[in-house]
């Protein structure tokens, strides 16, 4: 027997997607684009999504939706995502999420789905009236990733859950029909921020749908407005403390340290080494430097990319053909599975 372990049989592939219901935020880029952006140079293919199908669960304005998604392709491509590496698509130009989301609502289980937060939450008590695709998203999300094999999902912390529900529907569809089909995809949830939280109340995460807007910094803010933001960030009376334990209990010093460390690619710690004892008065003009020295470019650029809508459209007709050559295969066996005549 050979004493090295055998290779997966899956090849090492990313898959995440954004939604494109609203401007991106730092939370976005911090949580998740950050990370898509690296691992374009790690081991892997990379295939990077706006999910279309998904935004639509709650309402969308048709106008304004197709903006967003084109504002979101320029965002991914200003914050360094090269379609020449990766693989960047528009979720409804590649049928087969849809089409293997389907075979999924057949595999994934009501009570599994009511135990989703995320749901819950975007429902609140009104679960009459939200949409069926609202209740069902998880199950499309985990058709997104698993109609590439993706074996790795870098996301925020908020999609945990949905990614261990992924495992779930992978690991019963591979039981259901006595075959190693589907891979048991790793979530990758890393660094100082998979958890951006609200300016305004550190126990809230920033959040797009946020009514105020002074909760979050938009990728498309400009300078002043990333500044002031910054400045009227809610804090609290002390000084900042030497070490990470000492931001225990103070969640918007805690937020702000962390989004200065992952901006500037450091652990809470080192910033701390740096900055500890200072007030917020000294504080928040370095982080607000910091914020549009990194942020500003990316929105100059996204802005740029904007003014050229037919070569971003391009980008995504070229990207939705590379992606179904992986798709349209890995489909076609799982409905050999299930049995359909093809
Ligand atoms: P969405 O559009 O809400 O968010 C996109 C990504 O940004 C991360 N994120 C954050 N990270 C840190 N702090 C925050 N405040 C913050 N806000 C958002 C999210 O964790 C996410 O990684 N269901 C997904 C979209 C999706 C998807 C997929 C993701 C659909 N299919 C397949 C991965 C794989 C969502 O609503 O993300």
């Amino acid at each position: 027997m050979s004493d090295t372990a055998p290779a997966s049989k899956f090849t090492p592939r990313v898959f995440s997607g954004i939604q494109p219901s609203g401007g991106l935020t730092l939370g976005n880029y911090l949580g998740a684009i950050k990370r898509f952006v690296s691992m374009q140079d790690e081991d892997f293919e990379t295939v990077y999504c706006m999910v279309d199908l998904h935004a639509i669960t709650v309402w969308q304005d048709p106008a304004d939706l197709r903006h967003n998604t084109r504002e979101l392709a320029a965002g991914f491509i200003a914050s360094g995502i090269s379609p020449d590496k990766s693989i960047l698509i528009n979720q409804s130009q590649v049928p087969e999420h849809a089409q293997l989301g389907w075979i999924f609502n057949c595999v994934a289980r009501m009570g599994w789905m009511g135990r989703m937060t995320q749901f819950k939450d975007k429902a609140g008590k009104n679960t009459e009236k939200v949409s069926l695709g609202l209740f069902g998203y998880p199950a499309l999300m985990a058709a997104d990733i698993l109609v590439y094999h993706a074996t790795h999902v870098p996301v925020g912390e908020d999609q945990k859950q949905h990614l261990e529900l992924t495992r779930d529907i992978a690991a019963k569809f591979n039981h259901d029909y006595g075959v190693d089909f589907f891979p048991i995809t790793e979530p990758v949830i890393e660094g100082a921020a998979t958890r951006v939280m609200s300016l305004r109340d550190g126990s809230k995460k920033m959040s797009k749908s946020d009514p105020s807007d002074a909760s979050r910094i938009n990728m498309t803010d400009d300078a002043d407005t990333i500044a002031k933001k910054i400045r009227k960030a809610k804090t609290d009376p002390d000084a900042l403390p030497s070490e990470a334990a000492g931001l225990e209990n103070r969640p918007e010093a805690r937020n702000l340290v962390n989004i200065y460390a992952a901006l500037n690619e450091q652990t809470v710690d080192q910033v701390l080494a740096d900055v500890g004892g200072q007030q917020f008065g000294t504080f928040k003009p370095q982080l607000a430097e910091l914020a549009v020295a990194k942020l500003a470019p990316i929105s100059s650029e996204m802005a740029r990319l904007m003014s050229d809508p037919a070569e971003i459209d391009r980008i995504l007709a070229k990207g939705a053909l590379q992606a179904r050559e992986i798709t349209a295969p890995i489909l076609k066996k799982t409905y050999d599975i299930v049995g359909m005549v093809s």
